[in-house]
């Protein structure tokens, strides 16, 4: 890098709202009380309209494993399908910061193979950030990746890879004593490095107390209002998961509806030969068809 592209010397000046997120930027939303706003995406063309339109932080989450692959958890999601995903999102982003999620098995097993996994989403796949979720039991390895220099993004609450152990999808932190739990384990990722926390499926009012006990961002999913930032599935955000949705998802907008309509009307019109038109169709220059003669059947070279 140049001395002048290190200062920022010679780059175009930016607005904040098209500056590159960086952990950085994501602080001093939390300083100036402005949302974060992100979202998961997990391929080239979802990603780059997330991108454009403005959310902070696209998360390439195992919940692809659910919305994209049909799986009826997150479990079976693998490494290398997680990467194949970041990839794809990486070549789509510009000014979003590109959050890859580790896949179940990937670092549960040891912190080693944690921080091995960890530096391919960097190294591969371009990711900016990984996610990893549990509290007390992952403190170590936030250290870990920490020191290895990989943002971490923690994730406490309801937890999905955990789901067997917590007995379904439920939400959590209810008692007074998950209460201190949670917001003790979520002060220890934060001292072991973390430079976010998504909270998922815990009441509004335990998140915030967690946001304010906190000096980074809390990210919320089902968590309610006061956290620092808001994440939802954009499968979820755009009717496209063919269930119930959970109850803080709200929908904005019906691709299922979209996609059903287009192809509905595609194949109407091939059926009653609408489609192609002529001028969807190429043509052979005029000298060309000249010198063919048309029979019934088709075209024909001249004898
Ligand atoms: O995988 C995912 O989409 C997530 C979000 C729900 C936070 O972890």
């Amino acid at each position: 890098m140049s001395v002048t592209a290190f200062r920022g010397g010679d780059q175009p000046a930016v607005s904040p709202a098209q500056a590159k997120v960086t952990t950085q930027s994501l602080q001093q939303k939390k300083l100036r009380r402005r949302p974060i706003t992100a979202l998961t995406a997990y391929d080239y063309a979802t990603a780059r309209l997330v991108d454009e339109a403005g959310a902070d932080i696209i998360l390439v989450g195992d919940s692809l494993a659910m919305v994209v692959m049909g799986y009826d958890s997150t479990l079976p999601v693998t490494m290398e399908e997680m990467l194949h995903h970041t990839r794809a999102v990486r070549r789509a982003v510009k000014r979003a910061m590109v959050v890859a999620d580790m896949p179940y098995g990937s670092y549960q097993v040891s912190e080693d193979a944690g921080v091995a996994n960890a530096v391919r989403f960097l190294k591969e796949a371009g990711a900016e950030a990984v996610k990893i979720e549990g509290g007390a039991q992952r403190v170590e390895l936030v250290r870990r990746l920490s020191l290895a220099e990989i943002p971490v993004v923690a994730h406490l609450g309801l937890t999905p890879q955990s789901v067997h152990k917590m007995g379904g999808y439920k939400v959590q932190g209810k008692s007074l004593e998950a209460i201190s739990r949670l917001t003790a384990e979520a002060q220890a990722l934060q001292s072991a490095g973390a430079f976010a926390v998504v909270l998922e499926g815990i009441p509004r009012e335990v998140a915030s107390r967690i946001s304010a006990a906190l000096s980074i961002p809390t990210i919320g999913i089902g968590a309610g209002a006061e956290c620092d930032g808001q994440i939802l599935v954009l499968h979820d955000l755009l009717n496209l998961t063919f269930a119930a949705p959970a109850k803080f998802v709200r929908r904005y907008g019906d691709a299922a509806e979209l996609i059903r309509n287009a192809v509905r009307s595609y194949c109407q019109d091939v059926e009653e030969r609408r489609f192609p038109s002529d001028d969807e169709s190429y043509h052979l220059p005029k000298e060309t068809l000249a010198a063919l003669v048309e029979p019934e059947g088709g075209l024909r070279r001249k004898a």
